[in-house]
């Protein structure tokens, strides 16, 4: 009797498309985003209507959606192996997100360290959409019946919280999702990329000073200057060590970048200065992302296949997410 293959299991992503990605984002999701789709079911998704809970410019955003999603398969994401497609062409993520809204508590919404963060920096904008924020996302990893969720660590918490609510939905109602695993780096792997210019903070897009981050299209010679100008630490020796946050940081995006684990990254730079070693981490970083810068501006160069592949995904995700609406309304009781 021949066997069966054992079912791949489902992976679910996504990116708002706030900006242009930074090394961050690049170190900690994305280059995974790619590695996974050979041994994994991918679904992968740009999620615009997350990104509403800050005011966006209308023709910008328009611009940033379409090169978000280019940018992602410069990256690695192919079309063709993973499901691959824009949140609002696929009613099912508002229409779920609103049915989960019910089976989430206030209380538990307002322990989110982003929303915390975030309405503390945009006092004037605490918007419902920011609260509600975690249970989009809880919908879209639900819907695709995800198994494993692959993120920076600063996610963590919005899938804990997703398995919160699957869990008390499937307690009420049967078996209806898959609880979804957190997927996440190990810091010295990158699962948290910290700000240049201060490392106690993560690298981020929305950073006033664009020194403190990377930006995935950087050109070369911006790169090596960000790069140059790191804080780091007055002691002088690259090694890997708690308190040396700057110098951890330059490590963990060199052993990522070069495939080297932190030891032989350590050893590679011993009795070495400061300034080298932002120099060889400068060049590792600009010499990966030349490619994705490449491939990037081939692909913005061609908006129909872009399009094409839009429609694509957005018919293939509905089609998935279609059969987790209908049993998630059965069993609720809706006609
Ligand atoms: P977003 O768009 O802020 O970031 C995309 C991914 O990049 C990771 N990341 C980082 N990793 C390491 N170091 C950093 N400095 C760093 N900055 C960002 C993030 O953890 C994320 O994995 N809420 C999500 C988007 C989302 C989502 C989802 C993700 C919506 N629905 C469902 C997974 C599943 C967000 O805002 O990511």
């Amino acid at each position: 009797m021949s066997e069966e293959a054992p079912k791949k299991k489902i992976i679910f992503s996504g990116i708002q498309p706030t900006g242009v990605p930074t090394l961050g984002n690049y170190i900690g999701a994305l280059r995974n985003w790619a590695a996974m789709q050979d041994d994994y079911r991918c679904v992968y998704c740009i999620v615009d209507q997350h990104a509403l809970t800050v005011r966006q410019d209308p023709a910008q955003f328009r611009k940033q959606i379409l090169n978000s999603y280019a940018l992602m398969m410069a990256c690695g994401v192919d079309p063709e192996k993973s499901v691959y497609y824009i949140q609002s062409h696929v009613p099912a993520h508002a229409q779920l997100s609103w049915i989960l809204s019910c089976y989430t508590q206030f209380g538990e919404l307002s322990r989110m360290t982003q929303f915390k963060d975030k309405s503390a920096k945009h006092p004037e904008n605490v918007n419902a959409g920011l609260f509600t924020y975690p249970v989009l996302m809880a919908a879209d990893i639900l819907l695709y019946q995800a198994d494993l969720v692959p993120v920076g660590e600063d996610q963590k918490q919005h899938v804990e919280i997703c398995r919160d609510i699957a869990n008390r939905f499937n307690g009420i109602y049967g078996n209806v999702f898959t609880i979804p695993e957190p997927y996440i780096p190990k810091r010295e792997q990158g699962a948290r990329i910290m700000s240049l210019t201060d490392p106690a903070r993560k690298m981020s897009k929305s950073d006033e000073n664009p020194n403190g981050y990377i930006s995935i299209l950087d050109p070369p010679e911006t790169i090596l200057r960000k790069f140059k100008r790191a804080v780091t630490d007055s002691d002088g020796e690259i090694c890997y060590r708690e308190g040396k946050d700057g110098i951890n940081n330059l490590l963990a995006i060199y052993s990522v970048l070069t495939g080297q684990t932190i030891a032989q990254a350590e050893e590679a730079f011993s009795g070495k200065g400061y300034g080298y070693l932002k120099e060889q981490v400068g060049s590792v970083t600009a010499e990966t992302l030349r490619p994705i810068q490449e491939e990037y501006s081939r692909l913005t160069a061609d908006r129909a296949y872009l399009e094409q592949c839009i429609r694509t995904g957005a018919e293939k995700a509905a089609s998935i997410s279609a059969r987790t609406l209908a049993k998630v309304s059965k069993k609720i009781g809706l006609i």
